[in-house]
């Protein structure tokens, strides 16, 4: 023992996770539960594994708690900064052409006003998730490639008012502009090569160049295919979809394919339909359940282009009041009834062959995805996803493949996606307060079980019409609401996930949460509540700045049914710094942050990347990416967390574990009212792509532009002050992915 390090000893000594196991033990109500996986690897997996991986550690290569550079000042700038040492580049924005003889985007409203429908051929707005897979010379998915590589990029929504000449059309909408708007979601799949002096570019003739749009037919696969739920005038049988919406993160598959995941997409849709008339009591609840709401008017108008009737279906589509009056699911197979039951999804899309049609896999659940994450990957053991559904008070879930991993299943595209994501085990997580955890099977909830879903967005049940169970299909299509009954928790905001590639340990923002304004909710996952104090966020309350939770599955098994868990860290801004109940992660002006959102482990360095999607702390600085090297569940202390009520009458002390932060710095911060998120990185290292979303979101017209990133504010795009064709005197900003690179040409982070 005298060779262990200060920081191991202190491991060692403090209350650790065995004990609370052991104690767990003792209660014959969980022995069944603990016994075996967990209990038998008690001794290795909860106390003394942190030596033992610090020697993987260094077998791997991996830097080892450092990250190698100083942190960049907070900024309010309408500029990207990085840290000293590192340079970046713009590599695509908003409307840059895709396939040849495509001009250059003039940004100033008039792309596409004679024909819309070249958007298929331009970046659309709102970078999110994204993955870099190598390009092999073979053209498929070569892991080690760097000099080349295809680039799935999510366009999460848009900013209407940059889109058009003057912003857009009131309802009814123009056609024309609603065409161009629905071609700016969804993903693009562009080819990036690096030339000698270590620039990558967009190849623009490249084959492989797609945009996958709210337009592309997919395939509906995993049970629901071929359903009542599925059935619309587009696909009577049920087994197609239109499009995908609102892709917020993503993941990509050990096979070589990208996941791209629905997340908001129930806000798109029109339900001007009076006490949801004319659909089954069930359909009704679980639109509640979801949030499309009783005379809905829909995101951006989109079914106002053609009110009416089917004689334009791509507007139409998204009006769900039924055509006819027999309230069935079956009848929807004349109208748009059951449209909500096709989005929702886990959409996977195979980028190395541009002629394949994107599949809908349902078998992972109907939520609000956020994104998706591999978990460790065996031959011969199931493939697990983990998920979250990104909403107050959703669940954090978990897949696991029924098609236990075969290696020479690699580049076998789509078909293979069949095998692994088609069938398999879908779980919602349960956070204990003694830092145990259960994945509950959805499955378990009997046919016949009466629910009573809660309000979206709340905790409160919905206190109208119940669902009633109808079997087997119902976890997949209304997930949350079979969740709410078995005893998830409900927690503040699932944003992205990421898997320790040293360890396993999966981490998992939770970004925050201004409905938790009631401290008897409080709970030691989900255990902060307090007021933001600057005047300009009065009325904030809650988890102002959110929070990192973790967990360790029971004997390192993706597929345990059991795990620990602790929270890696806490949000905080500068004027928390004395805060011990706000500042938990005792953070300094080196990293505060707020709004944890993006997640990412490089492969290369095992550094942690983390993104924020803030308005809490945006009075002091711009969103930010930070680099981080953790330890494992467990490495930390238990913390009294004293939380003071919104009326500031009582209080409610809630005891949680928090990890040891480690060196947290901060890398980037991004220009006015973007967000980070996105990140992915060149097999080598060498390059962190990172996006840059929505810059100027806050602009309240296009004469006060508050951004003009990626170009100096007050300039045009063509470098003259003051001038060009737009009508403000500036360029409108736009959404772009960046190439990080240290400028010595060396590994990030390191
Ligand atoms: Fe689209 Fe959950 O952020
Ligand atoms: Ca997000
Ligand atoms: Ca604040």
């Amino acid at each position: 023992m005298s060779s262990l390090t200060k920081k191991e000893m202190e491991v060692l000594s403090s209350p650790s996770f065995e004990e609370i196991i052991n104690q767990q033990l003792q209660n014959p109500a969980r022995r069944g539960l603990l016994k075996g996986g967990a209990g038998v690897a008690t001794l290795g997996f909860m106390g003394l594994s942190n030596l033992v991986m610090d020697d993987a550690l260094a077998n791997q290569g991996f830097a080892t708690r450092r990250v190698g550079f100083e942190s960049t000042a907070l900024s309010t700038a309408d500029a990207v900064t990085v840290a000293e040492g590192y340079q970046f580049e713009v590599l695509y924005k908003l409307g840059d052409p895709i396939a040849k003889g495509i001009a250059n985007y003039a940004n100033d409203g008039t792309d596409g006003l004679s024909d819309p429908f070249e958007f298929e051929f331009r970046a659309g707005d709102h970078h999110d998730g994204m993955y870099f897979f190598g390009l092999g010379a073979n053209g498929k998915w070569d892991e080690k490639a760097s000099d080349r590589g295809l680039l799935c990029i999510n366009h999460e929504a848009i900013t209407p008012l940059f889109l058009h000449p003057n912003g857009p059309s009131a309802s009814p909408r123009n056609p024309v502009e609603v065409i161009k708007e629905m071609h700016l979601h969804g993903v693009s799949v562009i080819e990036v090569s690096r030339n000698k002096d270590g620039r990558y570019s967009v190849v623009q003739d490249s084959k492989f160049n797609r945009r996958i749009t709210t337009l592309t037919p997919m395939e509906i696969k995993g049970p629901v295919r071929g359903s009542d739920f599925a059935k619309t005038r587009f696909s009577p049988d049920g087994t197609l979809t239109r499009g995908t919406i609102n892709n917020c993160a993503s993941g990509y598959t050990p096979w070589g394919t990208y996941l791209t995941c629905e997340e908001n997409w129930n806000g798109y849709f029109r339900n001007q339909n009076s006490g949801y008339a004319g659909i089954p009591a069930n359909d009704a609840a679980s639109h509640r359940r979801y949030g499309i709401s009783d005379n809905a008017s829909g995101r951006e108008l989109w079914a106002t282009a053609n009110e009416a009737g089917y004689t334009n279906e791509i507007f139409s589509r998204w009006n769900v009041k039924p055509a006819s009056a027999e309230a069935t699911r079956a009848a929807g197979a004349s109208d748009y009834r059951n449209a909500p039951f096709t989005f929702g999804y886990n959409v996977e899309i195979d980028p190395f062959n541009p002629d394949s049609t994107p599949r809908k896999r349902t078998a992972m659940g109907r939520f609000a995805h956020e994104g998706a994450w591999v978990g460790p990957v065996k031959q011969g053991e199931p493939v697990v996803f983990y998920m979250g559904c990104d909403s107050r008070f959703e669940y954090i879930y978990k897949f696991v493949s029924d098609a236990k991993w075969d290696k020479r299943d690699i580049n076998g595209g789509l078909a293979v996606g069949d095998k692994y994501l088609d069938k398999g085990t879908l779980y919602v997580a349960k956070f204990n307060e003694d830092f145990s955890g259960e994945w509950l099977r959805l499955a378990d909830v009997a046919q016949g079980t009466e629910i009573t879903p809660r309000r979206p967005g709340s905790l409160a049940l919905a206190g109208a019409k119940s669902y009633m169970v109808e079997g087997q299909l119902d976890q997949y299509v209304n997930t949350r609401i079979l969740a709410d009954f078995i005893g998830g928790t409900p927690m503040d905001r699932p944003e992205w996930g990421a898997v320790n590639p040293k360890n396993g340990d999966v981490y998992m923002t939770l970004t925050n949460n201004t409905s938790r304004t009631d401290i008897n909710t409080l709970n030691a996952a989900n255990p902060r509540a307090y007021r933001d104090n600057e005047a300009s966020a009065s009325s904030s309350y809650g988890n102002v700045n959110g929070h990192i939770i973790r967990w360790k599955e029971a004997a390192k098994n993706p597929a345990a049914t059991q795990f620990i868990w602790d929270i890696y860290l806490f949000g905080a801004e500068t004027d928390d710094l004395n805060k011990p109940s706000v500042n938990v992660s005792g953070l300094t002006p080196d990293n505060f942050l707020s709004s944890p959102d993006g997640l990412w482990f490089s492969e290369k360095t095992g550094i942690l990347y983390v993104q924020t999607d803030d308005g809490a702390f945006t009075d002091t600085t711009n969103c930010m990416l930070l680099a981080v090297v953790p330890g494992e569940v467990g490495d930390g202390k238990l913390v009294n967390i004293t939380n003071t009520s919104r009326d500031g009458l009582n209080t409610k002390t809630v005891t949680t574990r928090v990890g040891n932060p480690g060196v947290v710095r901060r890398l980037l911060v991004g220009p006015k009212d973007s967000e980070i998120t996105g990140i992915t990185e060149s097999w080598d290292g060498k390059a962190l792509f990172v996006n840059i979303q929505h810059p100027g979101e806050e602009t309240p017209n296009l004469q006060s532009l508050t951004s003009s990133w990626p170009y100096p504010l007050g300039n045009n795009q063509f470098g003259n002050p003051g001038g060009g064709t737009t009508p403000s005197a500036a360029s409108r900003p736009r959404s772009a992915t960046i190439v990080i690179t240290k400028k010595n040409g060396g590994i990030i982070g390191l």
